[in-house]
């Protein structure tokens, strides 16, 4: 079907990104993709969380058309409305403690950015991350990264004074909440006590609800405690929004669910709906110490991403309050489904941000009925992606334009995916 294309892609691009699927797709509006031969499919990969607001929004597209009619690039040489105005938009929908922004292109730069101004301001070296998380590529993104070994692996050396403690992964470890968050934060105490003074420590980089590690959501306790040690000690927290951001788990950010207020937060993947834009943000006194010429970027705030940024914040205020119910829908009948396939060790999430744990008997992750699964939906055109490092972990994201209808047809279609294992 795709041959020639994908003959020719191994003739000219580099074998190192993990493709999904190899499906030339030559359209997309909302929740569907159409490939080459006109066949549509439900894209429940969702561009891994980048297109919240569905393929092709109108109020998206009519603004980035608009402003690709006016003026592409300024580039830090001109001043021009669409970054002012994004900046604004943003602002008015981030945590109270969100006063000022800097806008990337992409997610990883945005957390090498929050990690330079963490250095920069406390003076102090030290940065504090959890195992299982995920954030990013770059080789600053990639040393505070844990969730799978591969993506450090021929790296090394990496950036030096980065602490790893763990993140509480209550059903791997087969505990409760609570036991794995005391276990959690036990191991933290003893961090700071046997190999790094809380003194050392610049900032506190999670995740609210880890993503690419198997989409775990933080234990409110387990989040409370860190806002505390962090203002016990001078030290910075900064969540790291970038797939949890822009309505995935039914608020702006899923730090909202928790009622804790970062320091710094950074923003990527929806934030302009699937056009290259990320951000930092943190309290304006932060920001002003931040000396002009210490950081920068050429594409960084591009007009086009930044007037699709201001209107994405329009279209997601309307679909962010459909996410309470889709989820509630969704959860009923995964829940459901987790009752009659032995299969499903695991359902967990927030928002349509839902996690689907594939394993064999006591807890044992199993990736070839996420390998089976994967198969069998591509046949029936429905996209989906995995996570975890055993890539045992269905990650359940559709677009937040999603209907009922739609979420059904995707979990018919994982029902009887796993129908077909468990009879094998
Ligand atoms: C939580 C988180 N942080 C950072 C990144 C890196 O973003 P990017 O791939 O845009 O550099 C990702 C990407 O998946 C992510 O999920």
């Amino acid at each position: 079907m795709t041959n020639s294309l994908t003959q020719r892609l191994e003739q000219v691009y580099a074998p190192v990104i993990g493709w999904a699927s190899h499906i030339e797709i030559v359209s997309a509006e909302g929740c569907w993709v159409t490939d080459v031969e006109g066949e549509r499919y439900l894209d429940f990969a969702c561009g891994i969380s980048s297109v919240n607001a569905g393929h092709r929004h109108p109020k998206v597209l009519a603004a980035a058309r608009e402003q690709l009619e006016k003026v592409w690039h300024a580039g830090g040489s001109f001043l021009y409305e669409s970054l002012v105005s994004a900046a604004e938009k943003l602002i008015g929908i981030t945590p109270p403690s969100i006063e000022k922004l800097f806008f990337m292109n992409s997610g990883a730069e945005a957390v090498e950015a929050g990690m330079k101004l963490a250095r920069k301001v406390t003076g102090r070296q030290g940065i504090l991350v959890f195992r299982g998380a995920f954030h990013g590529r770059t080789m600053g993104s990639v040393s505070y990264t844990t969730s799978k070994a591969k993506y450090r692996q021929g790296y090394h050396p990496i950036v030096p004074s980065v602490f790893v403690t763990p993140f509480p992964h209550p059903y791997r470890w087969g505990m409760t909440e609570d036991e794995a968050t005391d276990h959690a934060l036990l191991e933290l105490e003893l961090k700071l006590k046997h190999e790094v003074t809380p003194g050392e420590i610049a900032v506190f980089l999670v995740e609210p609800m880890q993503g690419e590690g198997g989409y775990y959501p933080a234990p409110p306790r387990f989040l409370h405690r860190l806002r505390e040690i962090t203002k016990e000690h001078n030290i910075l927290l900064a969540l790291d929004e970038v797939q949890t951001g822009f309505g995935r788990t039914g608020t702006w950010f899923a730090s909202e669910h928790y009622g804790v207020e970062p320091d710094i937060l950074l923003m990527g993947k929806s934030i302009a709906n699937g056009l290259p834009l990320s951000a930092i943000g943190a309290r304006a006194e932060l920001l002003d110490a931040w000396p002009p010429g210490s950081h920068g970027t050429t594409f960084g705030g591009n007009p086009v991403s930044c007037a699709a940024a201001a209107a994405n914040v329009d279209a997601l205020g309307e679909l962010i309050p459909r996410v309470p119910g889709l989820s509630a829908h969704a959860f009923d009948r995964l829940n459901e489904l987790k009752g009659r396939h032995a299969t499903i060790g695991d359902v967990r999430g927030l928002g349509l941000m839902i996690g689907i744990e594939l394993v064999k008997k006591d807890r044992v992750p199993d990736p070839d009925a996420y390998k089976l699964l994967d198969r069998f939906a591509k046949d029936r055109r429905l996209l989906i992606l995995n996570c975890g490092p055993d890539e045992n972990v269905i990650r359940f994201i559709p677009p937040l334009c999603v209907g009922a209808e739609e979420l059904d047809i995707a979990i018919d279609i994982i029902d009887e995916a796993l129908t077909e294992y468990e009879r094998r």
